[in-house]
This record gives structure tokens, sequence and C-alpha cells, in this order.
């Protein structure tokens, strides 16, 4: 049985004064069973953010991750110095693809250091507008080349762990509010999976957790969770609300209590 997740990317929101708060209040309104709850603040709040859920069962993620481990490379961070900090990453967001340069491998490299670091990546895929509208078949090929380049050079050991998680966000539907339909999503993630299977070293893309993103709110987190093929979301503005929180973790525990029910 996959796991429900619900990870919080706070992008460059917050400040160490007031994101613990932030984050405690967060992990408060969401002790919700079954759901995994991951929160994703920026490099600098991470240490506030990991004091102020001393104790909850909520996991902190970085938003990136360096490809060299150490060196002269200013303003980056690398994957040792997560340690302590982050138990998870995301690795290849389209705001870094689009802002940083990020090629497909240069995101199989800081994926590598994640994986060998022991951080569990989430690795974000995603087709634009343009590639949406010449039709389903032209996006589940740019997101299956997306899949393939961050992931066959890290395929074998490397993802034998099997901590790898996807999420399918597509571009035009990050901070437009315009999400994917439900359906869509669901037809990228089996897509997803089908591509996760063929790439040599990892295993069944049956196991793998597939979370959707793109303008998720509590309003239409049901849309997605109704899915089998989807395991949960990343929230990007919505995740600074606590109200909207409460209302997308409460609904992914509805999902995960139905998982739980029809394994046992
Ligand atoms: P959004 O961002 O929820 O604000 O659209 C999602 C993301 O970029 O992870």
């Amino acid at each position: 049985m996959r796991p429900i997740v619900i990870a919080a990317n706070w992008k460059m929101n917050t400040t160490p004064a007031d994101a613990g708060e932030l984050a405690r209040t967060i992990a408060g309104r969401t002790r919700v069973p079954g759901v995994t709850r991951v929160i994703c603040p920026p490099f600098v709040c991470l240490a506030a953010v990991r004091e102020a859920l001393a104790g909850e069962d909520v996991a902190v993620g970085a938003q990136n991750v360096h490809h060299e481990l150490a060196g002269a490379y200013t303003g980056e961070i690398s994957a040792p110095m997560l340690d302590g900090l982050a138990t998870w990453v995301i690795v290849g967001h389209s705001e870094r693809r689009r802002d940083a340069g990020e090629t497909d491998a240069l995101i199989a490299a800081k994926l590598g250091r994640a994986l060998a670091a022991g951080l569990r990546p989430i690795l974000c895929v995603g087709e634009l507008l343009e590639v949406r509208d010449r039709g389903a078949a032209a996006a589940e090929a740019l997101v299956a080349g997306q899949l393939r380049g961050a992931l066959e050079p890290n395929a074998g050991d490397a993802l034998a762990g099997g901590t790898l998680v996807i999420a399918y966000e597509p571009v035009w539907a990050i901070g437009t509010g315009r999400n994917a339909s439900g359906r869509d999503a669901a037809a990228m993630s089996e897509a997803i999976r089908g591509v996760l299977s063929g790439i040599a070293g990892l295993g069944s893309g049956q196991d793998t957790p597939i979370l959707y993103g793109g303008s998720v709110t509590a309003a239409n987190i049901g849309e997605f969770l109704t899915e089998p093929a989807i395991d949960g979301a990343l929230v990007g503005g919505a995740s600074l609300k606590p109200d909207e929180m409460a209302g997308i973790v409460g609904r992914a525990g509805v999902t995960a209590a139905a998982r739980l029910a029809t394994t046992a």
C-alpha cells in the first residue's frame, strides 16, 4: 500500500522569526492518522521549523540541494549541510528549471547526492502549457523524458531504497489558480508509473508515491485523492495557510483510511 503524502512547499516565504510558529500551528491542525506530512521551508528557516516540530510526526524538507558535496559554489547548500536539519528534499522544481536553468542532467546529479545522503527526494516533473495544448500524449512524452533524464543516471542500487517520491506538477497549474483535472493528473500518474517500471534498477513503479501539485487547495484536493493513482499533493500557496492545510490533510486522511480498509 502506497502512503498518502502531503508536502508543503513554502517557496521563498517566511523568515526564521515566524516560520517556527507557522509550522507549529500547521502541525497542530493536521494531526490525521495515516497521512505523511512534510514541510519544506526556505533553507534559513530549516532550523527554526525543525525545532518547532520537535515531538510532532512531521518531516522537514529542503527545497533544493547542490549537486556537489563542497567547494567554491557561492551561495549554495550541499547535501551534507542538511544533515540534522532536513530528511526530505525537493529536486527539480519547475521554478528552478525555469529560474536557475536546471537541466535534467543537473537534476540527476542533485538526486544522486540526495539519495547518497539519505535524504528522501521529491522529484518534480511537469509540462509547459504549450506542450499540454498539443495533447496528453505530448505531455506524457515530455514528462517521460524528464523522468529518464533524472533517474537513469541514478538507476540501480542508488534507487533501490524505495524512498523516491514523484510530484507531477504541470507548470501551467503552479501558482495560477488553474489546477489540472483529477482525471488528467491520474492519467499522467499512470504514465509515470509505466516509465518508472521501465527504468532499470527502479523496480516496479507501482510502489512509488506520485503526488499532484499545482494550485491545490482544500476545495479541490478531493478531486485528486479520489483517484487511486494519486498518492497526495505538493502544495505551494495554500501550504502557508493553516486553514487550507487543515482541510487538505483532513481530506487526505479520508483516503488514507479508505486505503487501509481495502487492504485490511
Ligand atoms: P502552488 O505551487 O500550489 O502554489 O500552485 C505548487 C508547487 O509549486 O509546488
